[in-house]
């Protein structure tokens, strides 16, 4: 397993074996229909909760309509190698994410057909969750070059220009941003946004069971929902898991006062014209 390097976006890489440059290239031709939904984050801001929470709206917060079938599988990877052929015969609603960044979308996207959540993390806990996975995932080369704290990436490109470019062009699309954070404070609430962003209608009972079956610890004990299906080749299930604290605020633990200091004055100064603000604790 390699990390294949773009020549025509410096910065991002995508792992050999799941991903192709030609693939990737592929994406802006998919057609759009106005079912579509598109999750996109930046690696390590809750994808894999995104995948759990749609999959099972859905399904009106039935669990064991979901049981049998992984939560990569219901919300698949646009990404991936297989993901035209997916993408085409699914049946609607066409429900998948993406860590690509705005310019590799679908042209349909871009002109208001389908809908487009963007889910965003601080980037003080990406980079601490993106620490630990870089542990127990084997892909060799995931180097985050400590120099360089404006860009740690891997499977990704910059957070900055990710959440920058999205951020920056949602006017252009049926967009609902929500975060990570709103997420943990209160699940319920941005729960509630999704169903009236997709136009879904759930009684309370059925959105009670949506959020019960999305919690940490629930998604934790469900083989079906926290990627340990993933293949050791890609994950060393022994080093670590996806579910791993689920927190807001877990960089406290991680940064010194200097990278803290030094990681703040990056951040002022690549986010000053963005009108983005986060919970950091
Ligand atoms: S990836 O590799 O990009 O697909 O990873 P991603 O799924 O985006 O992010 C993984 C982090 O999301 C946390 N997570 C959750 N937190 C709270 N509640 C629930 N239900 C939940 N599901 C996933 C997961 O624990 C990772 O964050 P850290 O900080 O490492 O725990």
């Amino acid at each position: 397993i390699k990390i294949i390097s773009l020549k025509f976006l410096p910065g991002f890489s995508l792992i050999s074996g799941i991903h192709s440059p030609e693939v990737v290239d592929q994406i802006q031709n998919f057609e759009i229909q106005d079912s579509d939904v598109f999750v996109i984050t930046y690696p390590k801001s809750g994808t894999i909760w995104l995948q759990q929470i749609l999959s099972l709206i859905e399904v009106k917060g039935d669990v064991t309509a979901t049981i049998n079938q992984l939560n990569s599988e219901r919300v698949p990877w646009i990404e991936l190698l297989d993901s035209r052929k997916q993408f085409v015969s699914a049946p609607s609603p066409r429900i998948c994410v993406s860590h690509l960044p705005y310019k590799f979308m679908p042209v349909g996207l871009k002109q208001k057909k389908g809908k487009v959540i963007y889910v965003a993390r601080n980037p003080k806990d990406v980079l601490v969750s993106y620490y630990h996975f870089h542990k127990y995932a084997n892909i060799n080369c995931l180097t985050s070059n400590s120099q360089h704290i404006s860009c740690v990436s891997v499977f990704g490109n910059c957070w900055f220009e990710h959440v920058k470019s999205w951020f920056s062009h949602k006017d252009e699309m049926n967009f609902l941003y929500i975060t990570y954070e709103d997420m943990i404070k209160d699940l319920r609430s941005v729960v509630e946004r999704i169903t009236s962003f997709l136009a879904r209608n759930l009684t309370s009972q059925q959105l009670n069971d949506v959020i019960e079956h999305s919690t940490f610890k629930n998604m934790k004990n469900n083989p079906q929902a926290n990627y340990q299906q993933i293949p050791v080749i890609l994950l060393n299930h022994q080093l670590g898991s996806f579910l791993r604290k689920g927190t807001v605020g877990d960089w406290k633990n991680y940064f010194t006062v200097a990278q803290n200091e030094r990681f703040d004055r990056v951040y002022q100064q690549k986010m000053k014209d963005v009108p983005l603000s986060f919970i950091w604790d």
